[in-house]
């Protein structure tokens, strides 16, 4: 019987018996693991700042990998746009993350609305760019509510659920100003290091629960963050020079990693800070030239 099918399909009768003696092998086994273990399906996600940018293009990656997603920002109008194009029953939770009682909040209503929350991305921030001489105490308590006290209380309100499904990945969005210098940015960069520095902190603290913890550090990325600066002339250029892969990230660059670490691919990766930035924080073009 087995005769006729193998003189007429040789590849068939190749592959088959090979997948089924080698199924995390090299041929199909091996790639069939590897988009399994990037699904989200079954799993509930946390994204703040999802109302643009990069927070919206990771609520997508996050749907698009199976997860059933929470989405938080300020505009309830604007997360509603972002909700509208998801496709597993996402929940809106409007909320400004710069008052105390917010990320208490926004936790109790994600946990009840989801019943559980296996990742949080905590990607809402207030940025600015000026000199240190015209920086105050409003601006710099500010940064730090959005960018370090409310990623904080929103871990801090997510640990016992996460302990209890002993399953959890937590990724803050840093950015290379928490790693390297970049002008006008003290207060801003003070806070994306100590995201992370919490961050490696809590892995240590978090590990033993199952819960993971990692940052990712963009470099510059086409949103709304960059839109007044990107019409200085000559912006657009120098940024493509500074960065080794010669292009401004866009929001999905971000993302596709998010949704890495979120998954069980980045199972054995904690206390992590991935740079996505196109070399530009690890790489120097000293002469900016052929020499
Ligand atoms: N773009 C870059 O080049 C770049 C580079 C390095 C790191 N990053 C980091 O990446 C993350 C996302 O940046 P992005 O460029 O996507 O920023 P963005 O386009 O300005 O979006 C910021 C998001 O945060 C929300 N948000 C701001 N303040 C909030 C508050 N008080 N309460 C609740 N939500 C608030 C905004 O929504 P509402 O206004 O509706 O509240 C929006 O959804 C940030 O952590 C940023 O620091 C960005």
């Amino acid at each position: 019987m087995w005769h006729q099918p193998q003189a007429r399909c040789p590849l068939i009768v190749f592959l088959v018996p090979r997948v089924a003696r080698y199924p995390d092998g090299p041929i199909f086994g091996y790639r069939l693991g590897w988009v399994d273990q990037l699904s989200l399906e079954n799993r509930t996600a946390l994204v703040t700042g999802a109302s643009r940018g990069i927070g919206a293009a990771t609520a997508r990656a996050l749907d698009r990998a199976g997860a059933r997603v929470a989405l938080v920002a300020r505009s309830r109008e604007d997360l509603g746009k972002v909700a509208a194009g998801l496709g597993r029953d996402p929940v809106v939770i409007p909320a400004d993350l710069r008052e105390p009682g917010a990320a208490g909040e926004v936790a109790a209503r994600a946990l009840e609305a989801l019943g559980s929350v296996d990742i949080l991305v905590n990607n809402a921030a207030a940025a600015a760019r000026l000199p240190t001489v015209d920086t105050d105490a409003a601006i710099i308590d500010q940064m730090l509510a959005v960018n370090v006290r409310a990623p904080l209380l929103l871990i801090a309100a997510l640990i016992p659920a996460m302990t209890q499904r002993r399953q959890g990945s937590i990724i803050n969005l840093s950015s290379v100003s928490g790693l390297i210098g970049t002008p006008r940015r003290a207060a801003y960069a003070a806070s994306k290091g100590a995201i992370d520095a919490a961050t490696r902190s809590l892995a240590i603290e978090l590990g033993p629960m199952g819960i993971r913890v990692n940052s990712v550090a963009p470099g510059v990325v086409d949103t709304a963050l960059w839109a007044s600066n990107k019409k200085v002339e000559g912006v657009i250029e120098a940024v493509e020079s500074l960065t080794p892969l010669r292009r401004w990230a866009q929001p999905d660059d971000i993302a596709d990693v998010i949704v890495f670490l979120a998954s069980d691919a980045a199972r054995f990766v904690t206390g992590e800070t991935i740079c996505v930035d196109g070399g530009m924080g690890r790489a120097l073009d000293l002469y900016g030239g052929p020499v």
